[in-house]
């Protein structure tokens, strides 16, 4: 499997020819991202940074993450509807994280007002490693599922014609034809004009939640664009606006600048960073409302890392899956060991295993977005300081998924043209729509593959580590 490429990544004459026309043949595919100077002007905009080559990865484990998709997609959907779950499983959190504390009222609040939301929608993206063990063999470790504001899925349709182009003008004209297909804002979007139309106003609009600061707007706007070919109009707000111009009718419908809002889909709103004090009042106001949060705030509950760590226990999927004993199966496959750093004996034994091996785990707090997690001799020093305080109950623990390295040439704007050893993240899309207590929509709906240099632990391609990257299956 390392030697996938070989003959390019050895031949730096090759490379030097190869790289601009990659470079222009994204540009031309709209892979772009706007300037970190200018975050909101598209007048100079760059390539979105993507490797060379596509990264070889076992088909059997690629099989396995697309068919595991709908499983947690109705996982997540379950869990949601359970507030006595979520309230047990964060009780702790949310006394030492004040973001999810607050999260967590707004979700108590809507619970004891009774919620005016009839229609839900659900896009998430499950990420994997391929975690490569000891006597040879790989397998398929879930690093997390992201309930909000998931990225890349407008990007990544456009990256397999850049590889398929690349291999091409390499001669490697039958690899070139083994580059999936893919199209995530196909099946968002599709998703999105669902809940549309089952809130059943053909007035109403999309409206998409975005940040101050809007680099990877083209991101989004291929998903714009598919819902405005459908005739649903988008407008784009920030919390901020929704807070000045924002009120629920007597209908509890959510009215912003006078266009009546089918579906709010979050692209801001995962940290707390997101949101400046007053903000909250527009989340709440939206919570409140029958509009179609994607996600609602116990969808983005259902995300934290606790939840995660607390699925792992014995018959804990169980309790959401009882009627489907064999997604149960194919979901457990995919965990890698997680623990609880709760009060009480379990959480000292997490404490005392983490401090005596810290290469072997990764410490998580509840946070998204990436550049949040502990690593090595710092999970020691991190856990010293808690280990015998509350505190210590705002992260959880993780098995470290050590995947064999390969190597690839990232191409990053400005950046030089070299070769890295490389380890890539699967990420696969789920979109779900339901109606009261029905799904009428569960789907996979395509993937994202994502590569950065083995000298960074963490951080994706927004914090200009990780780069974007198609699978070739081997
Ligand atoms: N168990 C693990 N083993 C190895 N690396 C990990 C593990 N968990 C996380 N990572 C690395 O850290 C990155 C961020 O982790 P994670 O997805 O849990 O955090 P996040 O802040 O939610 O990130 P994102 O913005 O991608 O949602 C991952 O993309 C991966 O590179
Ligand atoms: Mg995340």
């Amino acid at each position: 499997m390392a030697a996938l490429w070989e003959d390019i990544f050895s031949n730096k004459e090759v490379l030097e020819e190869i790289a601009p026309i990659a470079v222009d043949k994204a540009l031309l595919m709209g892979v772009l991202i706007r300037t970190k100077d200018n975050p909101n002007s598209s007048d100079v905009v760059n390539f979105t940074p993507f490797t060379l080559l596509p990264s070889p990865v076992p088909k059997a484990l690629f099989e396995q993450a697309k068919s595991v998709q709908e499983d947690f997609n109705l996982l997540v959907d379950r869990i949601s509807q359970n507030p006595s779950f979520l309230e047990q499983v964060l009780s702790s959190t949310i006394k030492v994280d004040d973001f999810i504390e607050r999260l967590f009222k707004i979700h108590k609040h809507v619970q004891d007002e009774g919620l005016a939301q009839s229609v839900f929608l659900g896009i998430n993206r499950s990420d994997y490693m391929f975690d490569f063990s000891e006597d040879g063999t790989t397998s398929l470790k879930q690093i997390e599922i992201n309930t909000i504001a998931a990225s890349f899925g407008g990007l990544s349709s456009r990256t397999p014609a850049v590889h398929q182009h690349v291999l091409k003008t390499l001669g490697k004209t039958e690899e070139a034809s083994k580059i999936l297909p893919n199209n995530p804002s196909h099946g968002i979007a599709r998703g999105i004009a669902k809940a549309w139309e089952l809130y059943g106003s053909e007035k109403a609009v999309v409206m998409f939640l975005v940040e101050t600061t809007q680099r990877n707007i083209f991101d989004h706007r291929y998903i714009e664009n598919e819902l405005w070919d459908r005739n649903i109009r988008v407008i784009r707000r920030r919390l901020r606006d929704v807070l000045e111009r924002g009120s629920l009718n007597a209908d509890k419908a959510l009215i912003v600048d006078g266009y009546e809002v089918a579906v709010a889909y979050f692209r801001t709103g995962y940290m707390p960073q997101d949101y400046e004090d007053k903000d909250w009042e527009a989340r709440l106001l939206m919570e409140r409302s029958k509009a179609v949060k994607c996600p609602d705030v116990a969808t983005q509950l259902v995300g934290t890392k606790k939840v995660q760590q607390e699925l792992s226990r014995p018959l804990t999927l169980e309790k959401f899956l009882l009627d489907r004993r064999e997604a149960t199966a194919r979901i457990r496959e995919t965990f890698a060991g997680l623990y609880t750093l709760d009060i009480g004996e379990e959480g000292d034994k997490t404490v005392e295993i983490a401090i005596a091996n810290p290469d072997q785990f990764v410490l998580k707090p509840q946070r998204e977005g990436g550049g949040n997690n502990i690593y090595g001799e710092e999970i020691k020093e991190v856990l010293e300081k808690v280990k015998d305080s509350i505190e210590r109950t705002s992260f959880i623990l993780m098995d470290k998924i050590r995947p064999r390295p390969l190597k690839n040439c990232l191409l990053k704007a400005g950046g030089q043209i070299q070769i890295s050893e490389c380890i890539s993240e699967l990420g696969m899309f789920g979109v779900y729509v339901r109606q009261g207590k029905q799904v009428v929509m569960n789907e996979g709906v395509g993937h994202l593959l994502r590569t950065k240099a083995t000298e960074h632990e963490d951080g994706g391609v927004a914090a200009g580590v990780a780069v974007l990257d198609n699978p070739y299956l081997v």
